[in-house]
Parts: C-alpha cells; sequence; structure tokens
C-alpha cells in the first residue's frame, strides 16, 4: 500500500528537491481529503530552473545518442517496476480508475522506451548543389531550453511524452505540471534522478502561481521553445507569450471528436468504440468523443444498445478495481458539465439516461443525449465529462460537413465496412488523426497532434523528434 509520507512534496530543480515555506494541498477529487501539502516555488525559483537547464545543455547535448538513450531505458526500467505506486499517487489526485492509471503509467513510459530508441535515427541530408564549387549539407541539433506547461487529466503521461522527446533530441527540459496533480510529476522526477539524468536536465517546478510561472517559462531569454497541453483559450494567450521572444512553440490543444456511424458500420464494434472513446478518463481527455453521429437508418439499432451499455458502467471510487468510471476534477467541472446538459435539454435534447447533478459530489452519472443539433451547447463545446450526445444525418456528404464544422481538429472517428467510404471520409475529415474502426488510437508509434485550433506539432513516432530539433544549413564553397 502506498505510503503518503514518503511521496515527495517539493520542486525538483538543477538536481534538488527545494522546499519552501509557503505551501499548498493537494486533494482527492472523490472526497476532497487533503493527500499532501507542497512547497509552493516561487518565480525565483522558476528562473533557477531555466538557468540550471540551460548550464545542463551543453554536457547533456555533448552525450552521443546512445549515452542518452541508456540513461533514457534506465528512467523507463524504473518507472515500468514502480507502476503499481505511480498508478496509486496518480488515482488518489486526478481520480481515473486505478485500472486506467495503471495503463497510463506504462503509455507514458512507453513514449520514454520510444525516444530513446528514436533518438538514435537523428539523419541529416546532403543536397545536390546548384553549381559544382559547393556543396550543401543539412545537420539537425538539439534546439536548446524546453519549457512545458502540462495538464492535470493525464498528471503522468503527458510530461513522460514530451520529456522524452526532448530529452532523447539533447535538449534539457522544465516543466510545470498542472497544480491540481502535481505528486505523478515529482514522482517521475525521483525516478529520473535515480536513473542517473544529470542535475538540471529534468526539471519539475510545482507553484499554484500558474499565471507568474507560466510568464517566466514563455518569455524568459534562455527558453528555446515552450510546448503546452491545455485548453485552446489558455494555449491561445500563452502562444502570445511566446511571440515576444519568437520562441518554437508546439500546443496540444482542445478537441472536440465526432464519432461517426455509417449505415454499413458493424453495430456492435462501433457501440463499444464509443464507449471506451467517450468514457475513458470520464470523458475528460482532448480525444475523447464529443458527438456521436449516426446515420439514420441505423440511428434506433445504434441508440437503444448504446443505451443499454451505458447503463451498467459503474461509477465509484477509483481505488476500486471495478470502477469504470471516477469523480470528475472538481466541482466546478461537473457544473459546466451539467450546465451544457441542461441547456441542450432546454433546446430541445432528451435526456436518455443521466443527466441528473448530486449538489456537492464530484460524480456525474454517464449520460446520453439523443435529439441533438450541432448549434446546442454540448455539441459546440468541448464537453470533457462523461455525456454523450447523439445525433443524426442521411448522407455521407452531410455527415463529414457536421463532422468539421467545429473549430476544433484534433481526432475524429468513424466505421465503415465500406472501403470506398473509408478513403472518401478519412480524407475528408479535417481532424490530425482518425480512427477507422477504432476508439483508442493514442500510442507512441504514432503522431499525435491537431489541425486548426486543436494546436500544431506532433508528439510520438518518428515525427515526434522534429519539434525538439532545430535544422541547420551548411554551405561548403571553395571546392
Ligand atoms: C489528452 O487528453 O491530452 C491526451 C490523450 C491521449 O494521449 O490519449
Amino acid at each position: 500500500m502506498l505510503n503518503l509520507s514518503q511521496i515527495k512534496t517539493s520542486s525538483y530543480i538543477n538536481g534538488e528537491w527545494k522546499k519552501s515555506s509557503k505551501t499548498f494541498s493537494v486533494v482527492n477529487p472523490l472526497n476532497d481529503e487533503i493527500i499532501a501539502s507542497i512547497s509552493d516555488a516561487n518565480i525565483a525559483d522558476a528562473i533557477q530552473a531555466i538557468e540550471g537547464a540551460k548550464s545542463a545543455l551543453k554536457g547533456w547535448s555533448n552525450f552521443s545518442v546512445n549515452q542518452r538513450a541508456k540513461i533514457l531505458k534506465r528512467w523507463f526500467e524504473l518507472i515500468c517496476q514502480n507502476n503499481e505506486k505511480l498508478a496509486q499517487i496518480l488515482t488518489l489526485e486526478q481520480g481515473k480508475p486505478i485500472q486506467e492509471a495503471r495503463g497510463e503509467i506504462n503509455y507514458g513510459a512507453s513514449y520514454i522506451e520510444w525516444f530513446a530508441e528514436e533518438g538514435k535515427r537523428i539523419y541529416g541530408d546532403v543536397i545536390a548543389p546548384p553549381s559544382l564549387d559547393k556543396r550543401i549539407i543539412v545537420i539537425k541539433q538539439p534546439v536548446g531550453v524546453v519549457t512545458a506547461i502540462t495538464p492535470w487529466n493525464f498528471p503522468n503521461a503527458m510530461i513522460a511524452r514530451k520529456a522524452a522527446a526532448a530529452l532523447a533530441a539533447g535538449c534539457t527540459f522544465v516543466v510545470r505540471p498542472a497544480s491540481l496533480t502535481p505528486l505523478s510529476a515529482l514522482a517521475l522526477a525521483e525516478l529520473a534522478e535515480q536513473a542517473g539524468i544529470p542535475a538540471g536536465v529534468f526539471n519539475v517546478v510545482v507553484s499554484s502561481n500558474s499565471r507568474g510561472v507560466g510568464e517566466v517559462l514563455t518569455t524568459h531569454a534562455d527558453v528555446d521553445k515552450f510546448t503546452f497541453t491545455g485548453s485552446t483559450e489558455v494555449g491561445k494567450s500563452l502562444i502570445k507569450q511566446c511571440a515576444s521572444g519568437v520562441k518554437k512553440v508546439s500546443m496540444e490543444l482542445g478537441g472536440n471528436a465526432p464519432f461517426i456511424i455509417f449505415e454499413d458500420a458493424d453495430i456492435d464494434a462501433a457501440v463499444q468504440g464509443a464507449i471506451t472513446s467517450k468514457f475513458r478518463n470520464a470523458g475528460q481527455t482532448c480525444v475523447c468523443t464529443n458527438r456521436i453521429l449516426v446515420q439514420e437508418s441505423v440511428l434506433e439499432e445504434f441508440t437503444t444498445k448504446f443505451v443499454e451499455a451505458v447503463n451498467v458502467l459503474k461509477i465509484g471510487d477509483g481505488m476500486n478495481e471495478s470502477t469504470d468510471i471516477g469523480p470528475m476534477i472538481s466541482n466546478s467541472a461537473v457544473n459546466f458539465v451539467n450546465e451544457l446538459v441542461q441547456q441542450s435539454i432546454k433546446q430541445g435534447a432528451t435526456a436518455l439516461s443521466g443527466a441528473k447533478l448530486t449538489q456537492g459530489s464530484t460524480f456525474y452519472p454517464a449520460t446520453v443525449l439523443a435529439g441533438v443539433t450541432n448549434d446546442m451547447p454540448i455539441a459546440v463545446n468541448e464537453i470533457f465529462g462523461p455525456v454523450a450526445p447523439i445525433l443524426s444525418f442521411k448522407t455521407e456528404e452531410e455527415a463529414i460537413a457536421l463532422a468539421n464544422d467545429t473549430e476544433y481538429g484534433l481526432a475524429a472517428y468513424f466505421y465503415s465496412r465500406d472501403i470506398g467510404r473509408v478513403w472518401r471520409v478519412s480524407e475528408g475529415l479535417d481532424f490530425g488523426m482518425v480512427g477507422i474502426n477504432e476508439g483508442i488510437i493514442s500510442n507512441a508509434a504514432a503522431p499525435f497532434g491537431g489541425m486548426k485550433q486543436s494546436g500544431n506539432g506532433r508528439e510520438g513516432s518518428k515525427y515526434g523528434l522534429d519539434d525538439y530539433l532545430d535544422i541547420k544549413y551548411l554551405c561548403m564553397g571553395g571546392m
């Protein structure tokens, strides 16, 4: 069983655990009980972390790719060995079911393993020159000091995914995790230290001062690149801050994923896909299904089977092995979701399941809304909760138009067994990731990222290193 007195509760800066007299509390979203009291880092601490990362840059970028790979693999192995402890910390501070938390720890670790290997495959180019007295060569070099702000919904994996690529490329890294879930980040730092990651290469700054520390991370002169996962609204203001120093940025922002079921689909498979895609992490992921679009001829069959499957989902304490849906992160998150539901019901949607708020509770029931139209609040907004709105359509063209009718472009899903349609719809959807007859698409080998207002850059895959590398062109003359 997890011993809370042994977990880290202060920032990890330049290889040291930095205590502070000012503290803030981390609470369990299940019952609001205090789990830990955290040393609250200030602006000077954030600056010290960036300066530490700057000093460590030369040494780390001069390690051979094999040396970096060895250290990253040790980090990966330690994370895997400590899976249960890390998962329990995660469930306690974030609320997700323990089975999902174990999955997240493996998922985060898989990026570290992936980039430990991928770092060995950083290639340049030799390009045919326009005249014989020159040679054109392209090399790739680490961008330098990377800063990051990561969200509460994946307190482990969103840090691992960014840090793994940055470190493999030879960059150094400073992250400010969400103040709601800093314990997972500090647990990762403890294992990074044990793995032998040198002081200053991986820093975690935990602070309740999101605005002040955010400003330092986006504007400090020693920062070369900033990466963020979170809402589109916050992402836009962070991009503005980065603009003053023309920092390289990558952004993984909000989503509004359509999940389309065509009449030729395997309906039972579509029901299962929609359940996993919608209710994972209580609906609190950027790639969760946001709108279910069903072709009219299979609307009744899909809806009946889907509601049956929703009604057997178990809601409860994430620590319970049989829980499917844990508490949401906070009361305000619950109230936001309920408001979207109630407004949409007023505008004509019908609740087939759930839709009832228990005052003061962080649980929201798995909810299905039928008769939804694309202009209702539940369809326009990123829900970030366990609510499944069902819309209907007549034709393939209408489905694509409805799906694309959003400012977001992160993930989309569709179910069809018609090979021509599979190509047409895949190409017609304006989203960075498309699940075809599949509701779970995230993995380390795949490029995760969005189009439109869902952000830029890709995390994971062979493309994931690009965001942490500068291209340098060498022109050799005097041949
Ligand atoms: C996210 O919600 O930001 C990430 C989800 C994932 O990696 O699958």
